[in-house]
């Protein structure tokens, strides 16, 4: 998010200055599996997301051609589609009860039975009964996505400080004044919070302007098909597992939704988990040799959506608590942050994302308890 932002920005002449506790891109960018995943993904409950969740999806070819010219760098932006496969009758009953949901939000899914899937994707296991299709739900590849974000903000002209972690926001008289880094103070018209799960760690904030966002921990594995003859082509949801199939013939299989605090340790539960859930669907698995394993942390919010645009604090901009969607909406919150900072407008896709909805809901409760 930081990236993205500071590229957008710097890209309209404004003066960039970006610092990142660690390196760039190894947070969550680098942990993700890159589905862009607005249909699918989608989950009762989270239906004031779907705007903005499609409206990014659909920003997304534009963004990737923009970003590889700007940066020189390929984000392999694959758009094969996705796939949600059912291998007994309750699966089917849940995606078919998933899809009259889907359905109802307009979304373009529809029900495809077993002999199509199969036609699509050879190798699932033989008990596969249907699966739901989703054609506009792509990926792309996190890790490159990352990596020309930073080579696309540098050019454009954002300075940017690694190994920095920002230790406080300067906030005087209401405002937003800049960052403390070591000991050191830089001070800026606008300071954007976009520090993902780590958002709450950062010092200077009143209470009440801390983000509500945790980390919500996710392991994943990688193991190694060949690329010349992959397992697997469209990005693949199976009972209790999602199979990203990469470009290079990695195949990535996740992930764990687990509520760990900053602990990212693989566990041997979860790589079990994963891998029995692949295996399952996809038995071929079973001789392929493991590449990588893998935890991160997701930024979940209270209403797991983002926190975006203007606070109670002047000069302070949230991006944060992307949760399970922060590659896919990468474009629209680089677009709205830029354009609100720019303007002082928040872009209506994105009004009901930011900070003060927590206020009301707490104002809202204090009012029932009165
Ligand atoms: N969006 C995939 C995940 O959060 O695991």
């Amino acid at each position: 998010m930081g990236l993205s932002i500071a590229w957008r920005l710097a890209a309209r002449g404004i003066d960039v200055t970006l610092f990142e506790a660690g390196r760039c891109g190894t947070g969550a960018s680098h942990a993700a599996a890159g589905m862009l995943a607005a249909c699918a993904e989608v989950e009762p409950g989270e239906e004031p997301l779907v705007p903005l969740n499609r409206a990014s999806q659909a920003l997304w070819p534009d963004f990737a051609r923009e970003l590889e010219a700007a940066s020189g760098l390929a984000v392999d932006l694959r758009t094969e589609g996705t796939l949600v496969c059912a291998f007994s009758a309750d699966d089917q009953a849940r995606l078919k009860h998933h899809l009259a949901l889907q359905q109802r939000l307009g979304l373009p899914v529809s029900w495809l039975e077993a002999a199509e899937v199969r036609r699509r994707e050879p190798f699932l296991s033989p008990g596969l009964v249907g699966g739901l299709w989703s054609p506009e739900d792509h990926q792309v590849d996190n890790r490159k996505l990352a990596a020309a974000l930073y080579v696309a903000a540098g050019r454009a002209g954002a300075t940017i400080h690694e190994d920095s972690p920002v230790e406080s926001i300067v906030v005087e008289g209401g405002r937003a004044r800049g960052v403390v880094v070591r000991g050191q103070r830089t001070d800026a018209d606008v300071v954007v919070l976009a520090a993902g799960a780590w958002s709450r760690r950062i010092g200077g904030l009143p209470r009440a302007a801390l983000p509500p966002v945790r980390p919500v921990k996710g392991q994943l594995v990688a193991v190694q098909m060949d690329p010349a003859a992959p397992l697997l082509s469209h990005v693949t949801w199976v009972p209790g597992a999602y199979l990203v199939p990469r470009r290079d013939g990695r195949l990535i299989i996740g992930a764990t939704v687990e509520e760990k605090g900053f602990d990212t340790r693989m566990t041997a539960g979860g790589v079990l988990a994963l891998l029995d859930a692949a295996w399952r669907a996809l038995p071929a698995i079973e001789e392929l040799p493991i590449v990588e394993t893998w935890a991160g942390l997701r930024p979940g919010s209270r209403d797991d959506a983002p926190i975006l645009g203007p606070g109670e604090i002047d000069g302070l901009v949230y991006a944060t608590g992307h949760h399970r969607n922060g590659i896919l909406l990468t474009p629209i919150t680089s677009a709205v942050i830029a354009d609100q900072i720019l303007t002082g407008q928040l872009a209506e896709v994105a009004r009901p994302f930011t900070f003060t909805r927590f206020a009301s809901s707490a104002d809202a409760t204090r009012e029932v308890a009165s």
